[in-house]
């Protein structure tokens, strides 16, 4: 009987690089791993490779053209789509990436990947100059905002000569990423899952305000990648600089108190909250509604205390939904992520330590994951596989709930 995975399709895109022969290898190793693979290449990547290498490879037809007389009712490219649990574009061309960012469908592949709802992922390879240019790297930012994976090229000798960052990553390490996508590719549909970030800002005067530092790149990172991988996603937001993450209902507030209304109007219907954002502690007793001059302005400024939106969830919370909250020390940082873990009832606390230089403005953190029976340090990551790994351990613990 055929195992779940060998029912699952990668579809691997392969376009016009000197490395596409590499792709062959890719092939191979899904192929080996239970995959059933199936190759779509551009025009110009079978100048560099024959089609008939991936259709022996892979044993199974290989679509370049739009317009070939496929046998079948559907339309291929819609098939392919619709069949495919992962797409992996390897190698990537810095022409396709651009196509891509800007929804263009010309040909097979472009085309399939616009109509897929599967994860993508796009493993770039090219000359350095063609992936420093800001155009590509503008690109490549804004697929990433609309949730593709990029496999980073690595640095090394490039095949025109050139050394460099833009050579093809390893193989085992983009059959790693295809793996992973397919693996948790829709495991939070059917989940609401309610997330809130970025900072508060408690208003002293119309100009000024207390607040806690926060980018919000953490919450905007687990909202994207829950809504990614199936969940209804709320995203709650203090202000923050960033985009609305595709496919998410944002909801952007400014103090404490807004922060509050907008989660409790969600929570019933949530299986999950992840609270990532630095509510402030206080905000000040009283809000002056015109600037206070400086001269007039008093020594002490009188503080009330704001709720604590998280351990109010806990107290309101059945069992029902999963509660994950994040504490962010200076010291002591196990110790009191488990403090926090028991006193608000939560299921998981995401610990930091931002004493040093990781933290609030960067794009990699290093994290310690809490829950009542274990502390899981992950090494420094990008704060998008940080919002992955966490919800791995989220979508456990959902299953966990659901199976007592
Ligand atoms: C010998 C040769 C090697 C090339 N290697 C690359 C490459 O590694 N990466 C890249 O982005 N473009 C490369 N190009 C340029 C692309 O082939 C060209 O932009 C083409 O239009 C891409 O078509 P496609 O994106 O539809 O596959 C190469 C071109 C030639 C002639």
């Amino acid at each position: 009987m055929a195992s779940k995975r060998e029912q699952q399709t990668i579809l691997v895109g392969v376009t016009g690089c000197i490395g596409a022969y590499k792709a062959c290898e890719l092939v191979r190793e899904l192929s080996r791993r239970g995959f059933r693979v199936k190759v779509v290449m551009t025009e110009s990547a079978t100048r560099f490779v024959a089609p008939l290498t991936f259709r022996t490879l892979s044993g199974e037809p290989v679509a370049v053209s739009l317009w070939a007389d496929e046998p079948g009712s559907k339309v291929h490219h819609i098939s392919l789509a619709e069949e495919a649990s992962v797409v992996v574009i390897a190698p990537c061309t810095a022409n396709v990436i651009a196509k891509l960012a800007h929804g263009r469908a010309d040909d097979m592949l472009t085309t399939t990947v616009l109509a897929t709802e599967a994860p993508v992922i796009v493993a770039p390879a090219m000359n350095t100059h063609m992936w420093r240019k800001d155009v590509t790297q503008a690109n490549v930012n804004a697929l990433r905002a609309r949730g593709y994976t990029f496999v980073e090229p690595a640095y090394g000798a490039l095949a025109c000569g050139d050394v460099g960052e833009g050579r093809l990553a390893d193989i085992a390490v983009i059959a790693d990423a295809a793996q992973a996508e397919a693996t948790r590719a829709r495991d939070l549909s059917g989940l609401h899952v309610l997330v809130t970030a970025g900072p508060t800002h408690e208003p002293i005067d119309p100009v000024r305000f207390i607040g806690n530092r926060s980018s919000g790149k953490t919450g905007f990172a687990i909202a994207e990648e829950a809504a990614r991988r199936g969940a209804r996603v709320s995203l709650v937001t203090g202000p923050v600089t960033l985009p609305d993450p595709f496919g998410v209902e944002v909801v952007r507030v400014t103090t404490a108190l807004q922060m509050r209304a907008a989660v409790l109007a969600r929570f019933d219907s949530s299986d999950v909250v992840i609270a990532s954002a630095a509510v402030a502690d206080f905000r000040p007793a009283s809000f002056a509604s015109g600037k206070i001059k400086k001269a007039e302005a008093p020594e002490t400024l009188a503080l009330e205390r704001n709720p604590d939106i998280l351990a109010e969830l806990g107290e309101r919370n059945d069992g029902r939904a999963v509660l994950v909250g994040f504490a962010a020390e200076t010291s002591g940082v196990r110790a009191s992520a488990r403090e926090k873990l028991l006193a608000k009832k939560l299921d998981l606390v995401v610990a930091n330590d931002v004493s040093g230089e990781l933290g609030f403005e960067t794009d990699e953190n290093r994290v310690v994951l809490v829950t009542s029976y274990a502390a899981e340090e992950l090494p420094v990551l990008d704060k998008r596989l940080i919002a992955r790994e966490l919800l791995d351990r989220v979508a456990a613990l959902v299953r966990a709930k659901r199976s007592v």
